[in-house]
């Protein structure tokens, strides 16, 4: 499948990657295999949404309740981050990669080539790659709401200032425009703390595939989906 020519492009994407586990139990491998295959699937998806010329692609890699998982699943996740950011993305890419989520946890040579990442990509005018690692909405709004009370404690704003455009100012994805689908595979229905400030009028997209089998048809056919809304906005 291509996709029509007078399609309408989102101008940001959002994808959970979920069904690792899955497919790796629909495989008979073990789980991490399922991770790995996922980890494939995102390089290809984040290389042609860039071929498309899409503005941002936002992906969920990891999030502040996943490391509730067994120690062994954890510390492979984190290896393959480690393997993954080394070498895909030294791949010829003209993105800008930046990571959303809490730093705190995550391990220190991880922090280390993440800020690497994301300063030599820095100057790249392509698509915004967002990778969501130790990322949750609530952790990120909590953050805000700090955040904006500091400055509004110490006089760099003053409470009247704060509106949704401030608030919005101070999230992971300043500057961008909010997702205009959120694409979840693996057939679950929710959003398990995915942007939510960001999803207010986003279109939800679910599929009934597990991430390690999602294709750019598979896109193609989400984007085709997407032409199908009618986005009101509270309109009419
Ligand atoms: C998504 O796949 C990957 C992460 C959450 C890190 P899962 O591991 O959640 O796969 P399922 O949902 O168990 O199939
Ligand atoms: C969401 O998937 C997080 C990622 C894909 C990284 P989960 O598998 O963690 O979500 P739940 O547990 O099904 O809600
Ligand atoms: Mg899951």
């Amino acid at each position: 499948m291509s996709l029509p020519a007078d399609i309408r492009l989102p101008e940001h994407i959002a994808i959970i990657m979920d069904g690792n586990g899955r497919w790796a139990k629909q495989h008979h491998v073990p789980r991490q295999s399922g991770h790995a295959k996922g980890a494939e699937v995102f390089k290809t998806i984040a290389k042609y949404c860039e071929s498309l010329e899409i503005k941002a692609l936002t992906v969920y890699a990891f999030s502040t309740e996943n490391w509730s998982r067994s120690e062994t699943e954890v510390r492979y996740l984190m290896k393959l981050f480690r393997e993954y950011l080394d070498d895909a993305f030294t791949m010829d890419s003209n993105s800008r990669i930046r990571f959303l989520g809490e730093k705190s946890r995550l391990p220190e040579d991880l922090l280390a080539l993440m800020k690497k990442l994301e300063d030599d990509s820095s100057s790249n005018d392509g698509m915004v790659l967002n990778i969501a690692l130790n990322y949750g909405g609530r952790a990120e709004i909590t953050g805000v709401v700090r955040k904006i009370a500091e400055d509004a404690a110490e006089g760099r704003l003053s409470v009247g200032e704060i509106d949704e455009q401030l608030v919005s100012s101070y999230l992971y994805t300043a500057g961008l425009p909010d997702p205009d689908i959120i694409l979840r595979p693996s057939g679950e229905k929710r959003i398990s703390n995915f942007l939510l400030w960001q999803c207010a009028y986003s279109e939800f997209i679910y599929m009934d595939v597990l991430w390690p089998d999602f294709t750019t048809d598979m896109l193609d056919e989400a984007i085709v989906e997407y032409n199908k809304r009618n986005r009101r906005f509270g309109g009419r």
